[in-house]
This record gives structure tokens, sequence and C-alpha cells, in this order.
């Protein structure tokens, strides 16, 4: 994991301004470019290790919500000191791309604030990476276990060689532990930082309205919302859900630039949603 503390001017983010103006076909290349060496070792680990009892464990693990207590803003600022390795498209922190993406949406979307604050929050559930975690328990795109691993995964041919799921008739089928169309609140997805905050902000009884939720929970599952695989396991709520998920995905995606947002300055509007949405001090 790589933790930014402190100002040590080595750490300390230089915008690489060939990324400013990216075509939308240059996001998400997995078979070049200079952080490709970062990005397939956290996925190997990942692809290796997320199994259905790790997840179970994890389930276990974090589902109490007793790890801290904190604000939201406070969860927001934390992620200064992460950068996701799984990411080819970023390589500052994290904490920037909650504003990029929350300014996205408020661009396009300015009469739904709770869509807002989803933006901005969508991915603190990576700070337990701030707390011990490995990366590849944390970030990335996500995938059902206890079913077959679909191709569409990334890095699916050269990732899962040693992952024992892989070779379990009880759990390579194509549905695997799950029955058709048994909906994707019933599915285990690898452990990750959607799961974790969907669980803490339903811990916390935060007001965001279902479709908000199902976007923290199922945003970094691509294999779903932008390959198409995995349908046999929805129902029809995962369906009315999905154009939600595919709206957020949009911004999630394509607001990753080089320009940084001025974060001092937007602090006072994404505090007011968090008073009226997950005030005061969470657990998690
Ligand atoms: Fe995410
Ligand atoms: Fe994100």
């Amino acid at each position: 994991m790589r933790v930014i503390i402190g100002p040590d001017p080595s750490l300390v983010y230089r915008p690489n301004l060939n990324q400013e103006h990216k075509e939308k076909s240059e996001y998400r290349n997995f078979e070049s470019g200079g952080l490709i060496d970062r990005v397939y070792n956290t996925y190997k680990l990942m692809h290796t290790h997320q199994t259905l009892d790790f997840v179970k464990k994890k389930h276990c693990e974090w589902s109490g919500c007793g790890h801290a207590q904190m604000k939201m803003m406070e969860a927001v600022m934390s992620l200064d000191k992460l950068v996701d390795e799984s990411d080819p498209d970023v390589d500052f922190p994290n904490s920037y791309h909650a504003f990029q993406t929350a300014e996205g949406i408020r661009k396009e979307h300015p009469d739904k604030d709770w869509f807002h604050l989803v933006g901005l929050i969508h991915d603190i559930g990576k700070n337990v990476a701030l707390w011990g975690e490995p990366q590849w328990a944390v970030v990335g795109d996500t995938f059902p276990v206890g079913c077959r691993f679909q191709d569409s995964i990334v890095f699916r041919d050269s990732t899962f060689v040693d992952n024992p799921d892989d070779k379990n008739p009880a759990y390579n089928s194509e549905c695997g532990i799950y029955k058709p169309n048994c909906g994707l609140s019933t599915v285990l997805m690898s452990w990750g930082h959607d799961e974790y905050l969907y669980r803490v902000m339903k811990f916390n009884k935060c007001t965001i309205p279902e479709e908000g939720l199902y976007m923290i929970r199922f945003h970094s599952f691509y294999p779903w919302h932008s390959h198409g695989d995995y349908m046999h396991l929805c129902d029809d709520s995962d369906l009315r859900f999905l154009p939600w998920v595919r709206e957020f995905n949009k911004f999630d995606l394509y607001t990753k630039t080089a320009e940084l947002p001025d974060v001092e300055n937007l602090k006072p509007y994404y505090q007011s949603l968090i008073d009226k949405y997950c005030p005061g001090v969470l657990n998690w």
C-alpha cells in the first residue's frame, strides 16, 4: 500500500499535463501504460485470495462498524493519504477523485443533491486501507464469489490460477451456490470498499435514497454494469437500479483528469449535504 503522509515533497502530486485531455476510449486501459505493473500486481493478489471463505470472514470482521468513530468529512479528507493501486487512470490521492466525481454529477444533475453527495463519498470505504487492510481487499473492480468467474473480469485469464474456488466444482458453475435470479443483494461480492461503505451507511441510518445506496454498493461491479455479465443472478430490482449505476459510472470514470478541484472552496457546500443526509459522528 502506498500511504502519503505529511509534507514530504517527493510525494506531493504534480499533474501529468498529458492526461488533461484524455479521450473516453483511453480510460481503463489494462494493457499498457505507466501504472500497469502496479495495477496488475494488485489484481493478481486480489484474484488469488478473494475466495468465498475469505469474503465470509471479512463480512464478520467489518460488519459491526466498531472500528472507528469519525465524521463524514473527516473520512473524505482521510483519502488524502491514499493512492488507489488498482487504478490505471490516476496517480493522485483519492480525495481529489471524490470532489471531481461529485462536481461532475452536480453539473449535470443540479437538482439531485443526494447524488452529489454519493459522488463525494462513494470511495471512502477505501479508508480501511489506511487501517492496515491490503489494497487487494479494498480497491479495484468487484465480482461475485461462489460462482464462475466470468470472462469480463480484468486479467481473468492469468490472475485466477491460484484461486482454489476456480477449480472447485461447487463454486465454478454458472450459478455456483446461488439460484438463478436470486438478486445481487443475496450474492457475496469480492470484498472491498463498495460493500463496506454500503454497510456503514445502513448501520448509521443515513437517509440517502435507495438508488444512491445501490450505486455505492455496486459501482465497482464492472463485469455487470459495463459488460453485461452476471445478469442470470439479477432480480427485478437490480435491473431497475442498473441505469442509476451506469449514470453514476460516467462521472466516476470520466471526471478523472489532471485538473484538480479547489477542495477548500467546495467543502462548505458538501458539508451542508452531509449535515442533511449523514450528520454527526458515524460508526465505521
Ligand atoms: Fe470505488
Ligand atoms: Fe471512484
